[in-house]
């Protein structure tokens, strides 16, 4: 009895060890991605690699995340080439999210694809789409199941709570449709400028579109 009992406990230490190391262990190894060693380039898909390799992320290399950009699920995360997520972005990824090609994200957006349902609370997931192109300005929220069209612009602060449709540019709480923009031929992208063309058809050629 005596001995099940011990037996127990040592199992029970030996599971928060385990817990405790590998939390320490993912700690400092984001404290060590946060350098911009590692989201500079030439040494930025460094990054995406041991994201990918480690947690089962699908990160073009050809993509920035500077530092403090945290994940809950990489695996559940996928982001195309030229997409510059700033400081301090959370993707909080219960369900799939999608980041395309060329898309700018400002710092401390709130990117969740998880919540819990307002009548029991229970635990609910649905996939955030964001499109190619697409600015999403500083400390907005992107809400679970929401889609962002092409070349969409989302204001700094806005709650996105229903579909954009490409091209919109969006502000406000809940975030609303101000006006349309056209659809540029070529963007701003931290590795230079580049033809929209260029961009779409480089992400397909790539593969980490989905
Ligand atoms: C959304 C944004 C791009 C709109 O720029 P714009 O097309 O030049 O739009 P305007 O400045 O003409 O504003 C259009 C209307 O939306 C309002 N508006 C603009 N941005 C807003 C915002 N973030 N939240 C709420 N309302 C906003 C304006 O007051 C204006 O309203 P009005 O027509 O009643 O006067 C810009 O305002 C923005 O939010 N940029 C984000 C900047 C940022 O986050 N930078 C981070 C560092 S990269």
């Amino acid at each position: 009895m005596v001995h099940r009992a011990r037996r127990g406990y040592c199992d029970a230490m030996l599971k928060y060890l385990k817990h405790g190391v590998s939390h320490a262990a993912g700690g400092l190894l984001n404290l060590i991605l946060d350098s911009p060693l590692f989201y500079n380039p030439p040494l930025q898909w460094l990054k995406a690699k041991i994201l990918n390799s480690l947690y089962g992320a699908r990160i073009s290399p050809q993509t920035i995340l500077k530092s403090g950009v945290r994940a809950i699920a990489w695996d559940n995360v996928q982001i195309e080439a030229y997409a510059y997520l700033s400081d301090d972005v959370t993707v909080h990824a219960r369900a799939p999210v999608f980041v395309g090609a060329g898309t700018t994200i400002s710092p401390e957006v709130f990117i969740g694809s998880g919540g819990h349902n307002p009548a029991d609370l229970a635990v609910e997931a649905t996939p955030v789409r964001i499109g190619r192109c697409v600015f999403v300005g500083a400390r907005a929220v992107i809400l679970p199941g929401v889609t962002i069209g092409d070349h969409a612009v989302i204001g700094a602060g806005a709650v996105v709570v229903n579909d954009v449709p490409s091209c919109a540019v969006c502000v406000g709480v809940p975030a609303k449709v101000v006006r349309h923009k056209e659809e540029p031929e070529e963007i701003w992208t931290v590795f230079g400028r580049k033809k929209v063309e260029e961009i779409f058809r480089g992400a397909v050629d790539e593969g980490f579109d989905s």
